[in-house]
């Protein structure tokens, strides 16, 4: 960073904003089609961030946003060093000021994925290289980025679309919401009573325009949506709950409530799936769900949030 610049943090999607959004998406529409057919560990032409290491900090599980940084990072032309809680001294209680201060000098950029967001907002304030969420109890905006690329991708513009929401009110949905008012797209959450989303999340959706109905009926949720969308119904953390899961039920996306939605809708899930929860196993299966193109698209996603957070784009 240039002296007086301010750093680009990833903590949420708003730290972007709508323009950067776009601008990430088209930037990876780009480099997805530029690099088609191409060992996935080969840089780009231009590797725009040769010489940079971004350090992958872990205190919960990953597949995807692991995988999907490192090959970002060597599609790029950097390097990547992983973290893991538990053999660090993160996980002996080193605490998140001093972690933020160290890896300020010894790397370009931090990911972290915690449980608190206090915790990724006290890793910004303390470091000097920029930070990017890659997934807090609150939110998870980098999982957002590939699915907004993935519904364009499948011929949709996000004006005016119609999502729906299944299951719990987690940290994946606040990003949908988060996103919808920054992109104007509507969304029609449906969840059990006493598991509906923030309502911060909510209001500030709402404020900026878009369209939020809360309802317990999923089949109004589904009627008429162009998309999808459903989580496990319980996340990193949350104690395994039979009641909470009981609840869930009726909010499977399964077959009847697929119907009930636009004939070209797709369904989306960010992964890791309990199938026969959250989804039935023929929509999961089915020709309307796009969900391995979505956990492909996070690499792409994640080249275009770097390249946002090195201020090379938007
Ligand atoms: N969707 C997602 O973030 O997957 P991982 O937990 O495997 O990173
Ligand atoms: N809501 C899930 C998302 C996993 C990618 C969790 O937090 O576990």
């Amino acid at each position: 960073m240039g002296e007086g610049e301010t750093i680009r943090h990833f903590l949420d999607l708003g730290d972007a904003g709508p323009d950067a959004i776009a601008a990430m998406i088209a930037d990876a529409i780009d480099r997805k089609t530029e690099r088609a057919d191409w060992p996935k560990g080969k840089a780009d032409a231009d590797a725009p961030l040769a010489g940079r290491v971004l350090a992958l900090v872990f205190e919960k599980n990953s597949t995807r946003t692991r995988v999907s940084f490192d090959i970002a990072m060597r599609q790029l032309g950097g390097t990547v060093l992983i973290l893991e809680a538990g053999s660090s001294q993160l996980g002996r209680g080193e605490t998140i000021a001093d972690t933020a201060r160290v890896l300020s000098r010894m790397v370009d950029a931090i990911m972290l994925r915690t449980d608190d967001h206090a915790k990724i907002e006290e890793m910004a304030r303390h470091a000097s290289v920029p930070v990017i969420n890659g997934l807090t109890d609150r939110s998870h905006p980098c999982q957002i980025v590939a699915d907004l690329l993935t519904v364009i991708e499948h011929g949709k513009a996000l004006p005016g679309l119609e999502v729906a929401w299944f299951g719990d009110g987690n940290n994946v949905l606040h990003s949908v919401l988060e996103a919808a008012g920054l992109m104007k797209f509507n969304v029609r959450v449906a969840t059990p009573a006493g598991f509906e989303p923030d309502p911060g999340f909510v209001d500030a959706a709402r404020e900026n325009g878009a369209d939020i109905t809360l309802t317990n009926d999923a089949a109004q949720a589904a009627a008429g949506a162009d998309v999808l969308v459903t989580d496990t119904w319980i996340s990193m953390g949350q104690a395994d709950a039979a009641e909470k899961k009981a609840a869930m039920e009726p909010f499977r996306v399964d077959t009847a409530l697929m119907a009930k939605a636009k004939p070209d809708a797709v369904f989306l899930h960010c992964l890791p799936a309990h199938v026969g929860d959250e989804v039935s196993q023929d929509v999961f299966e089915g020709p309307q769900s796009v969900v391995f193109d979505e956990a492909e698209n996070r690499i792409y996603a994640q080249k275009s949030v770097l390249l946002w957070s090195f201020g090379l784009l938007g």
